[in-house]
């Protein structure tokens, strides 16, 4: 199942070794400005280059629009937009055909899907597909940014290593500081760990998971579609197509369990004529709605599967039990990467909700 939404609607194709990745993207409203180097710029947040830290697969990443653009601006028709997959090397993947990798999809996929599954590089169950959430991401975020409304996402934590932000720290500032090391993460010593942190797992083969935090300001107050398309239930639903994510929290998450309703409850108060919470455990979101406050939301991501230190699988054509370390290129961490995804992610679900809601256009 490749498509995702109502109103605002994503359509993912490609695989990891075939020739392209991206994504048709439906409903986004005509006359919408779709800045091109925007774009670009977004889908470059995800690509491994510049980060000594990832995965030593070398891809572009060139956007090409295809159609549903003209001058800069969206006519209304799906939007189709892809990247070429230029640096493909299939030697090597063969092997997870009768060895499946613990931790990847090879050995599900293998048996749901059958031989003929272009499962190489990981096919769809590569991180390369995430082109497209992206690329639908960043269109949103026009559309959001267009009502006063930003997002943004950064490492909160990497390896163990917590880095946790103020709530009133100012978005533009998490931005910047997020975007200037290459991990995601704020504070800037923090992040100078994290880096240290994958570089020697990387060097014993092994792979580190992590946190990402998301943020959203400006929202208006009843968006979502209660019952079955609460905000959490939208958020969450397009979160766990991102590879890797094992779990999401809004507001205090999980922390919520041991708390008393006293102290978890926010009070709300008269600010500036507006109604706001001394608090955010909620995260923004009472009963699915927004409730005009900051939308917090945090994923878990999950060590990266693919590792060099030699792990026990099976062969599913002898039927004995064998050993693969699994060489290649891969992310020692998949988090920094993750970071615009999940920004993407959030941004694409306020757009669906605010269209069926009448908040948009
Ligand atoms: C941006 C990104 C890059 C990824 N890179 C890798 C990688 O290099 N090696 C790997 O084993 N998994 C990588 N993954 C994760 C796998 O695609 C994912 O673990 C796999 O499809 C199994 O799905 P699951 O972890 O959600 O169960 C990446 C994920 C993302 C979002």
């Amino acid at each position: 199942m490749m498509e995702f939404g109502r109103a605002f609607r994503v359509a993912l194709f490609g695989s990891s070794h075939g020739p392209e990745v991206g994504a048709t993207i439906s409903g986004v409203p005509v006359g919408t400005p779709i800045d091109r180097d925007a774009l670009q710029a977004d889908l470059d947040r995800r690509r491994p280059v510049g980060r000594r830290l990832a995965t030593r697969r070398r891809e572009p990443d060139a956007l090409v629009i295809d159609s549903g653009v003209v001058e800069g601006r969206a006519t209304g028709e799906p939007i189709r937009l892809h990247v070429a997959n230029v640096d493909v090397r299939r030697a090597g993947y063969d092997e997870y055909r009768i060895r499946p990798r613990p931790g990847h999809a090879d050995y599900p996929a293998r048996i749901r899907f059958g031989a003929d599954a272009d499962l190489s590089g990981g096919g769809i169950f590569s991180g390369r597909m995430t082109v497209g959430l992206v690329a639908a991401g960043s269109i949103a975020g026009t559309l959001l940014r267009g009502r006063g409304i930003e997002s943004v996402a950064f490492t909160r934590s990497l390896g163990g290593i917590e880095s946790p932000v103020p709530d009133d720290r100012p978005l533009e500032e998490i931005r910047r500081a997020a975007a200037a090391n290459e991990v995601g993460a704020v504070d800037p010593d923090d992040a100078a760990a994290m880096e240290r942190r994958i570089g020697s797992v990387r060097r014993t083969g092994d792979s580190l998971g992590g946190v990402v935090e998301c943020r959203t300001i400006g929202l208006p107050v009843g968006v979502g579609e209660p019952f079955f398309d609460s905000i959490e239930s939208e958020i969450a639903h397009l979160a766990f197509a991102v590879p890797a994510v094992k779990g999401i929290e809004f507001g205090s998450g999980f922390r919520a369990a041991q708390m008393r309703g006293s102290e978890h409850n926010d009070a709300f108060y008269w600010s500036g004529g507006k109604v706001s919470t001394r608090t955010n455990h909620a995260g923004g979101i009472l009963g699915g709605l927004s409730t005009g406050g900051p939308l917090v939301f945090r994923v878990a991501i999950k060590p990266t599967a693919s590792i060099a230190l030699p792990q026990e699988t099976v062969d599913l054509e002898t039927g004995a039990e064998a050993v693969i370390r699994v060489g290649g290129r891969h992310d020692p961490c998949i988090v920094p990467r993750a970071v615009v995804v999940v920004e993407s992610v959030a941004e694409f679900a306020l757009v669906d909700l605010m269209l069926r809601g009448g908040y948009l256009p």
